[in-house]
């Protein structure tokens, strides 16, 4: 696997997504090869159980039913399309892959961490991020930010905002184990700060990249 694997992770209405999109936009204008996907989803059949897992309807789903689908989703996910893009040497920008699980799941719902690294290695196969972004922010300013997008919260939003303190101190926590891998940035600065942090931290490690890409 030669490609470069980033992903993108925080609280909902953290900001990430419009940082995968400036980071794909700044890569393209270099010329580098670069994929962009999401979890849960980024293939059919992944974005088919993303639909089961954010419907307000399923508001009886368990906690291990709601784990093994985001398991479920990322293994099909990892082997159709993440391992076959870094194995074109590509680099691949993912909104939300393993931290997700951890800090939703295991630190929100409460779900044992070992567990879950047990189960995340059999779904990836091994395939892990070489760069992570933390995009930390305040819950209520990100709860500000998602009511001002006027849109019906899915299951997950819908969780109250003691689960996302949780969730939000869960990726603080993964990001002091893993310091060279995950880089904590503030989801309070500019759209254009940000970038420019992404960016130069992903031009940090395609420099350091066995094989240059081209
Ligand atoms: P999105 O809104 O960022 O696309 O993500 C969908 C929701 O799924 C979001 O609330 C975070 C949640 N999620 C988990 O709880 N566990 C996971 O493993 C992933 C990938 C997402």
């Amino acid at each position: 696997m030669s490609g470069l694997f980033v992903t993108f992770e925080g609280i909902d209405g953290c900001g990430k997504s419009t940082q995968v999109l400036c980071a794909q936009r700044m890569l393209s204008e270099e010329k580098i090869p670069c994929t962009v996907t999401r979890e849960p989803g980024g293939t059919p059949i992944a974005e088919r159980i993303r639909n089961i897992l954010l419907s307000p309807e399923n508001g009886a789903m368990c906690d291990a039913c709601e784990v093994l689908l985001y398991f479920a989703a990322r293994a099909q996910h990892v082997r159709e399309k993440i391992a076959p893009e870094l194995d074109k040497g590509n680099v691949v920008l993912c909104d939300r892959f393993m931290e997700a699980t951890l800090a939703y799941q295991g630190y929100g719902r409460g779900i044992d961490l070992e567990t879950l690294f047990g189960i995340n290695a059999f779904a990836t196969g091994g395939v892990m991020p070489a760069l992570t972004f933390v995009f930390d922010i305040d819950v209520a300013a990100a709860f500000s930010r998602l009511e001002k997008t006027g849109k019906r919260p899915d299951r997950l939003e819908g969780s109250g905002r003691e689960f996302f303190e949780k969730v939000r101190a869960g990726y603080l926590a993964l990001a002091a184990r893993h310091p060279q891998r995950i880089v904590v940035l503030s989801g309070a600065d500019s759209p254009e700060e940000l970038s420019k942090k992404v960016f130069d931290e992903i031009g940090k490690r395609l420099r350091r990249h066995p094989r240059p890409l081209s």
